[in-house]
């Protein structure tokens, strides 16, 4: 793979702060109540360990995994689901944690699968919402950062599979 050219976006510290935020929010709006986290693999698998680890009310986990084929850097909008959810989702508060919403059809496709199988509430945790080229109509409740445009990777976030590792979040250009 040709070297690319990443310059630092966001920090640990940074996501660190946005991840204890979001956290909080979520212990106190889902006080007395236990929440089944949706976990939207791969790219979100740092976040949700960052953010399932700071809950203090019960939970119980699973995941799904969807691919949006496009080309490297831009979605086309045509979503898969590669791996759907297994623990029963009927009556359960939800929680789906993504890693980023861009043209937002991603989750536009998550929300009308899972909610016909009828959960009691449904809320949408996303580290990165970009706010440049909306599409979907499904809004986050949790938001960590808004950005405007870029491609960006680490923290989970790939391109072409690589820089997941990464511990901070970097623009790609
Ligand atoms: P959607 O366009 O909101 O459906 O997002 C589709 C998926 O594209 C996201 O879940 C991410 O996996 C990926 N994606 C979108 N923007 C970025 C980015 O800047 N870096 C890495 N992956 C991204
Ligand atoms: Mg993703």
């Amino acid at each position: 793979m040709n070297e690319a050219k990443l310059s630092l976006l966001y920090s640990q510290e940074r996501i660190a702060a946005e991840v204890a935020r979001l956290a909080q929010e979520i212990n106190r709006d889902y006080a007395g109540r236990e929440i089944l986290v949706v976990g939207i693999l791969k790219g979100s698998f740092l976040f949700i360990a960052d953010v399932v680890r700071q809950l203090t009310v019960p939970v119980t986990i699973d995941f799904m995994r969807l691919a949006s084929y496009g080309t490297e850097t831009q979605s086309s909008g045509i979503v898969e689901l590669r791996k759907d959810i297994e623990l029963p989702v009927q009556g359960k508060d939800l929680l789906i944690i993504e890693d980023i919403v861009d043209s937002g059809l991603t989750l536009d496709t998550l929300y009308t699968k899972l909610m016909l199988k009828n959960p009691r509430s449904l809320k949408i945790c996303t580290l990165i919402e970009k706010s440049c080229h909306r599409e979907g109509s499904t809004k986050p409740d949790y938001v960590g950062i808004s950005m405007e445009s870029g491609f960006i990777v680490g923290y989970g976030l790939d391109f072409n599979e690589h820089y997941r590792q990464l511990p901070d979040i970097y623009l790609l250009g």
